[in-house]
């Protein structure tokens, strides 16, 4: 399901906050941009993309698949557990790809035509233009591996249409009450560009993967290490701009746009595990054993403590509704 994106009333929204709160002090204040080297640095203009090869055994980091460690799967005959990789591999990219254009890209582009409704430094619009470069590129280079992935193993991808989380983030925009929607846009692209992934963070040092997966994913990692900097200091204009009103709307529903981006994606892995070649039922008992809820909740929190620190900082924990949904998400005791 496409997102919805720049509603009127996102205008409307945006453009009343950059009348009520303008924090001239942080307007103001020197932007120090990661950017400055970019065209030196930027993956899409240094490196090629990237050849599969045909050197590694596996296509994904088993320690990150915790269906892999269930006994269905640890007694499976290898080629199984090995295409269980391949469709991980698949969801991962596909999710890359869906990420980038539907959630961040049209965020950036909003920003870099001065239509936030933010009164940021120009710097920062210049640096959302080379943001939305960079995710155009990661979203480009992700689908050419996805391509050459499924010529070498010959496995096709089976997957749903669009991921799971597009389609909560659209009922999290209906739900949302009129005076703020829009803000989850720019909030979901706030919490997904400040969280570490560690698919960014291990696959590139694995050493049983493809060297063309490996690269892939270091050079998405350079990039986003930018971005994350970029995305924190944006909360960090957001958040004062709002007003009191639109915080109390805007808070409680951060929680879900965390799980949103963090939570697996079951009917993507059932999907791929049933592709992999196992019955009906033990793709069942597996989702069920491996997905309690608490060890959900763990991984979440796990995963989402540099935003959740962002958050901190802005104050939007500080009122007691959004409090509570962190709270009664798990995500804080
Ligand atoms: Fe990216
Ligand atoms: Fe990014």
């Amino acid at each position: 399901m496409a997102l919805k994106f720049a509603s009127t009333a996102h205008q409307t929204v945006l453009a009343r906050r950059h009348q009520n709160r303008l924090d001239q002090a942080l307007v103001e204040a020197d932007y120090r941009s990661r950017f400055r080297n970019w065209e030196r640095v930027a993956t899409v203009r240094n490196s090629p993309v990237r050849e599969l090869g045909a050197d590694g055994e596996l296509f994904f980091t088993p320690e990150l698949v915790p269906a892999l460690s269930h006994p269905i799967l640890e007694k499976a005959e290898p080629h199984i557990r090995e295409a269980v990789l391949v469709h991980r591999l698949y969801e991962y990219l596909k999710f890359t790809i869906d990420l980038e254009q539907s959630a961040v890209i049209p965020v950036t582009g909003h920003i870099s035509r001065g239509m936030s409704g933010l009164d940021l430094p120009e710097g920062m619009l210049r640096d959302a233009f080379k943001i939305s470069t960079d995710e155009a590129w990661h979203a480009q280079f992700t689908y050419e591996l996805m391509r050459e992935v499924r010529g070498r193993t010959r496995i096709t991808p089976v997957l749903p249409d669009a991921p799971t989380f597009t389609g909560v983030l659209a009922r999290i925009h209906e739900d949302l009450p009129q005076e703020i929607r829009g803000l989850d846009e720019m909030l979901f692209a706030i919490v997904s560009e400040t969280l570490i992934s560690s698919v960014l963070d291990e696959l590139p040092q694995d050493e049983r993967l493809p060297g063309g997966v490996r690269d892939m994913v270091a050079d998405h990692a350079v990039d986003e290490a930018k971005h994350h900097t970029y995305f924190s200091t944006l909360l960090r204009h957001l958040w004062p701009a709002m007003t009191r009103k639109e915080r109390e709307l805007a808070g409680p529903y951060i929680p879900q746009l965390i799980f949103a981006f963090l939570e697996p994606d079951y009917a993507s892995t059932a999907l791929g595990l049933r592709a992999a070649g196992l019955a009906g039922h033990e793709v069942e008992q597996i989702m069920s054993d491996v997905y309690a809820r608490d060890t959900i909740v763990a991984d979440v929190r796990r995963g989402a403590a540099p935003t959740l620190q962002y958050f901190v900082e802005a104050g939007a924990l500080e009122h007691a509704a959004t409090r509570e949904a962190f709270q009664e998400s798990g995500l804080i005791a």
